[in-house]
């Protein structure tokens, strides 16, 4: 059996193989309420075989959207249209996880396809931003200058994640993830690029670590023992001094693991515009395997691993547990049967759905 076939144990959830479908934002939400759109797209990405599939990106505040088409989990309207995506998710097969997240200052920006840059608090759809220091993201599209969060506001966003935690949990999901990776709030307290305040939540590691640490702290308590509580983290920036930055961010999350946190999807800070990432095929996979060595966690990570034998390879050579697919599955969401096919599973059909498999085994 191919090691990307074997199953995942993480507390009390199993996931039947070591494929994740990660996090992808669609921008097909009014008012942060899922629809049909959701629906198919999860339904399908489950029914293809993935062990587990995560919802993009959901807002656990309307000013924490990164666009005014995201998904949110601050109402219980929005509690209601994600259980019936969960419950969609399982029918068809796989785990049912959920990203929650505050976007911070990269918030209130058109769609992608619209732009993907700020939209003005003067507009009818734009507001304002809130962040750790004001300071603007800067590059090219995301110009707009955040307000400085007050301690008050601090707790007002903490106990939005601990809510959003509290609603995905009665809408069914058994695997959540916080997002405290790419430039969004969490990260950005964490980044001294966007981080430059002088109180307990800014300058030294300690500090621009406490707002994830506490904001972890407080979801875990509301969150089951029995089940697996995440976060994406981007470990490192690519801007150069990125020795000190993994140091820093392990230390974060070995505070973490102490305080219960069970698994970390390794991805990147995406906190300044001048960053060099190194895109290539499994790019990521050298210090995803660092932080699960020097942590103890399992790890998860993404960014171009699509090739069969670099998937299987990752988790063989224990750089990591799970793999994340993004473009891959989006491009067919059926790609965890191809990869069986590629890695001479036995009977690779039967990955999919009976209705499926059948036929595709036969002929
Ligand atoms: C359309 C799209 C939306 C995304 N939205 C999110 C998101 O909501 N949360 C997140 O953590 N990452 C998000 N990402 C990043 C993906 O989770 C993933 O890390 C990235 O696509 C790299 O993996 P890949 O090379 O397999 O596509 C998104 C990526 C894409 C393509």
């Amino acid at each position: 059996m191919s090691a990307l076939f074997n199953s995942f144990a993480l507390k009390d959830v199993v996931l039947k193989n070591r494929l994740a479908v990660p996090p992808m934002c669609q921008y097909s939400a009014e008012n942060g309420v899922a629809n049909q759109w959701h629906d198919i797209h999860y339904a399908g990405l489950a029914r293809g075989g993935a062990g587990l599939v995560i919802l993009e990106a959901t807002a656990v505040s309307p000013e924490g959207r990164i666009s005014p088409n995201c998904l949110g989990i601050w109402n219980d309207e929005q509690a209601v249209a994600l259980a019936k995506i969960a419950e969609s998710i399982k029918v068809n097969g796989s785990v049912a996880g959920i990203q929650i997240a505050h976007a911070g200052r990269k918030a209130s920006a058109n769609r992608p396809w619209d732009g993907d840059d700020h939209i003005a608090n003067d507009q009818p759809k734009g507001w304002q931003t809130i962040a750790p220091s004001a300071i603007a993201f800067g590059g090219g599209n995301l110009e707009k200058v955040p307000t400085e969060m007050s301690i008050a506001d601090i707790e007002r966003v903490k106990q939005d994640f601990v809510d959003g935690a509290k609603r995905a949990l009665d809408a069914g999901f058994e695997w959540l993830e916080l997002h405290f990776a790419h430039g969004y709030l969490a990260q950005s307290f964490f980044s001294a690029h966007s981080n430059q305040r002088t109180d307990q939540y800014g300058g030294s590691a300690e500090n621009r670590g406490r707002f994830l640490l506490e904001t972890f702290a407080a979801v875990r308590a509301v969150w089951p023992e029995n089940l697996p509580l995440t976060i994406r983290f981007g470990v490192l920036e690519f801007d150069g001094r990125d020795e000190e930055t993994l140091q820093e961010s392990i230390a974060l999350l070995s505070q973490m693991k102490e305080q219960g946190l069970d698994m970390v999807s390794v991805s990147v800070g995406f906190s300044t515009p001048s960053a060099q990432v190194p895109w290539g095929p499994a790019f990521l996979a050298p210090i995803s395997e660092r932080v699960r060595k020097e942590t103890g966690l399992p790890v998860a990570s993404a960014w171009g691993i699509d090739k069969p034998e670099d998937a299987n390879r990752v988790v063989e050579e224990d750089q990591m547990d799970v793999v994340m697919m993004g473009k891959a599955y989006l491009a067919d969401p059926h790609y965890t049967y191809r990869l069986a096919k590629a890695l001479n599973v036995d009977k690779p059909s039967w990955i999919l759905p009976a209705p499926y498999a059948h036929w595709l085994e036969r002929y």
